[in-house]
């Protein structure tokens, strides 16, 4: 038994800012941050909204395309960095917004690699009869960790969610998945700070080296790629579809070119969306998906990388 995507569905929250806007909070330009990222704009929450009000409008979506009822998801895996609160999970906080009940639910932390883990664990419930119906979601409120006065991060993130319908299938859905971790980068990324005595100890905002974290996305994003292809005796160009985590075009069109992908293969987003973290490879898959450019048949490698430092790929048959 396989399991295989039936529906997509994602969100973006209303508020749009621009770099022009980001001209006006700090000391940079679009300019700057077009060439740097190739980032335009990104999507930013509204007040009061959380991560599982973003989760649960991209899961009604996936759900309505996956033509079931909320009734019939069995488990829930929700990916997230900026979880609703520190417990309970954001997975169970949606499975009560969706009026489900019973299942399992739970989080998975594995920063811009969450949705590559949770889709690769839900896959694993899913062939192998455990679940039948698996809701897998990646969402974000980045928003709320961005230090708006430091420029070398705040112009990278946005907000936003996606979510898959993940059902068994005696057809190849997920051909095969491919999840590694380096803990000893911790450090390079990271949202250091936590709660102790009811007072945040540590910076609560992202911190990152620049540099080593693009040197790194680009090995292990080719590495990632090419452990697929091999792992399923495939040639690079038998992949229809690549839909990177979408932190930076730089880093997408390093890896293409060392992999020798044309870009028109290429899903991007990072454009509109700025760094979605989790919530970016699905978010990229659902738009893929409902233009119609991904069809019926085609070979889709999902790959992401982040904090951790964590990377991986799913390899699926569409
Ligand atoms: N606007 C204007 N100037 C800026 C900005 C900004 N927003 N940010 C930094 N600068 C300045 C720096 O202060 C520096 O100035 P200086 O030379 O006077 O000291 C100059 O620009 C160059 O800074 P660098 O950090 O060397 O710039 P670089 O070309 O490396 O680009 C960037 C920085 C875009 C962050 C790049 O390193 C990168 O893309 N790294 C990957 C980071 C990433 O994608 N993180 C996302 C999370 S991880 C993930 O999702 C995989």
């Amino acid at each position: 038994m396989y399991s295989k995507i039936i529906g997509t569905g994602s969100y973006l929250p209303e508020k749009i800012l621009t770099n022009h806007d980001l001209e006006r909070m700090v000391d940079t330009s679009d300019e700057w941050i077009r060439t740097r990222t190739g980032i335009i704009q990104r999507h930013i929450a509204a007040d009061g909204q959380m991560a599982s009000d973003l989760a649960l409008e991209a899961s009604r979506r996936a759900i309505s395309a996956a033509g079931i009822q909320a009734q019939d998801i069995d488990l829930i895996i929700l990916a997230t960095t900026t979880p609703d609160m520190i417990f309970p999970s954001t997975a169970c906080i949606l499975q009560d917004k969706l009026g489900i009940s019973g299942g399992p639910a739970f989080d998975v932390q594995a920063v811009c690699s969450g949705f590559i883990y949770a889709l690769a664990t839900a896959d694993m419930f899913v062939s192998s009869g455990k679940c039948r119906n698996a809701l897998v979601v990646g969402t974000e409120v980045y928003s709320r960790i961005l230090d708006w006065t430091d420029r070398t991060t705040c112009v990278l993130f946005g907000d936003g969610a996606g979510a898959v319908v993940l059902t068994q299938s005696s057809q190849p859905g997920i051909l095969s998945s491919h999840l590694h971790a380096k803990g000893s980068y911790n450090k390079v990324l990271a949202a250091p700070g936590n709660i102790c005595g009811g007072k945040i100890q540590g910076s609560p905002f992202i911190t990152m080296e620049g540099n080593t974290v693009f040197k790194f996305a680009v090995k292990v994003l080719e590495e990632a790629v090419s452990e697929a292809i091999t792992a399923n005796n495939l040639q690079v160009s038998d992949i229809d579809w690549l839909i990177p985590h979408q932190a930076n075009i730089r880093i997408i069109k390093s890896t293409a070119q060392k992999l020798e992908i044309p870009m028109e293969k290429v899903v991007i987003t990072v454009d509109q969306h700025g760094n979605t973290s989790a919530a970016s490879v699905p978010l990229a898959l659902d738009i893929a998906a409902r233009d119609g450019r991904i069809k019926s048949d085609h070979c889709v490698l999902l790959e992401g990388v982040g904090g951790g430092f964590t990377w991986g790929s799913v390899l699926l048959r569409w």
